[in-house]
């Protein structure tokens, strides 16, 4: 599959390679101690990107500043203020209820409910719950983007009063979710508990490089992809039976839409101001591909953990190759790409890279689906006890 293809899962790395010797025993001890104990921590380091940092000119964070105002009336007004926010208990039992007809009867109609929902299904509402729960990697990718950045914590500017107030919306996502699956009772919550420690721990290698060009486009994808994914479970939650988690993935994938508006605009206004680095920042960024932001994901058991996850996914069609392709075309409509004027030898180059691109991915993922005809295999998910699930 052409989302995972560039993508190997993390391993949790216990080899044994050695600093060079030392005469000093104690600091050698020392040194390789500290060293394993750094490496139980770290996915393999062939899977993170070369590390390249603040590649955007110094003198464009200015631009940053000045769109401060801008950002305020155009960009926060895509949040919704916390009162008018739903919150995961308007879909959850409620605990206060009374215990004969109250909290344990509607725990009990929620497990009814979910035990008419497959396995595969859920392998894929897990692997989105824990997507959405590493979200401290998220805001901490955020904050590393130069002249966007939260500076104390609590910046009153609109960059980070958006990143902390989108962080606090996001976090509703993965709480419903995680209370969700808990109280199905179908699902193994101290081994999904055990992948989002792993998955924080790891956490991402977007391919950022400090650079809010490269990060609002990467967020500007991000957000849609998820919109998709959490529409498509949606639809297939109401197809199995279950009209409240149908609700429930829909509620999460409004979030989502509303999240790729502001994001999406962000790189609308960049593409206004400062269109030939803009251009070139989004065909840089293509041609490294957009990372899944759980593609680290690792249980302490699966090696290829992301891989099978993504191929339950594909093979759901809760998000495949081709909505890769087409978040890429829609994208390049909303900033009408094709119609930019006046750019450098290097901006229309990439330009026309970008334009070109879906089909190539089209074509590229039919040739892949073609040469790997494998037979179906079945993987089995800690997630769900170790119950095998299909991948064709
Ligand atoms: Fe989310
Ligand atoms: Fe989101």
């Amino acid at each position: 599959m052409l989302i995972t293809s560039c993508l190997t899962s993390p391993k949790f790395f216990t080899g044994s390679s050695s600093p060079a010797p030392s005469k000093d025993l104690k600091v050698d001890e020392k040194i390789n101690r500290d060293y394993s104990y750094k490496k139980a921590f770290m996915p393999r380091r062939e899977l993170l990107y070369q590390e390249i940092t603040h590649s955007m000119p110094p003198e464009k964070i200015s631009i940053f500043k000045s769109l401060d105002d801008w950002a305020k009336d155009n960009i926060l007004t895509h949040l919704k203020p916390v009162e008018k926010c739903w919150q995961p208990q308007d879909f959850l039992p409620d605990p206060a209820a009374s215990r004969d007809d109250g909290f344990h009867e509607q725990v009990k109609e929620l497990r009814e409910r979910a035990k008419e929902v497959p396995d595969d299904f859920f392998v894929v509402l897990v692997g989105n719950m824990i997507t959405e729960d590493a979200l401290p990697t998220y805001q901490t990718m955020l904050n590393t983007l130069d002249g966007v950045a939260d500076e104390t914590g609590s910046s009153p500017t609109s960059w980070a009063v958006w990143t902390r107030a989108w962080t606090a919306e996001e976090k509703r996502h993965g709480d419903l979710l995680n209370k969700y699956l808990y109280l199905t009772g179908r699902v193994d919550m101290s081994q999904i508990e055990k992948t989002i420690q792993y998955l924080i721990t790891f956490g991402m290698d977007p391919g950022g490089e400090n650079n809010p060009y490269l990060g609002f486009i990467f967020t500007s994808f991000q957000e849609r992809a998820t919109a998709i994914s959490h529409g498509n479970t949606a639809k297939l939650a109401k197809k199995h039976g279950d009209l409240k988690l149908a609700q429930i993935c829909g509620i999460i994938a409004s979030d989502e839409k509303r999240h790729e508006a502001a994001y999406t605009k962000i790189v609308t206004k960049l593409f206004e101001l400062d269109p030939d680095y803009t251009v070139i920042s989004l065909a840089h960024m293509m041609r490294k591909k957009i990372t899944m932001p759980a593609h680290l994901m690792y249980d302490g058991r699966d090696d290829h953990l992301f891989q099978h996850f993504s191929s339950v996914a594909q093979q759901l069609g809760v998000y495949t190759a081709n909505d890769y392709a087409d978040i890429l075309e829609s994208l390049l409509a909303t900033w009408k790409v094709e119609t930019l004027v006046g750019l450098s030898p290097e901006g229309r180059k990439a330009q026309e890279f970008v334009c070109g691109l879906p089909p190539r991915i089209r074509k590229l993922e039919e040739r892949a689906q073609a040469r790997t005809k494998q037979p179906p295999m079945s993987v089995p998910f800690s997630w769900i006890f170790g119950r095998q699930v299909r991948l064709l």
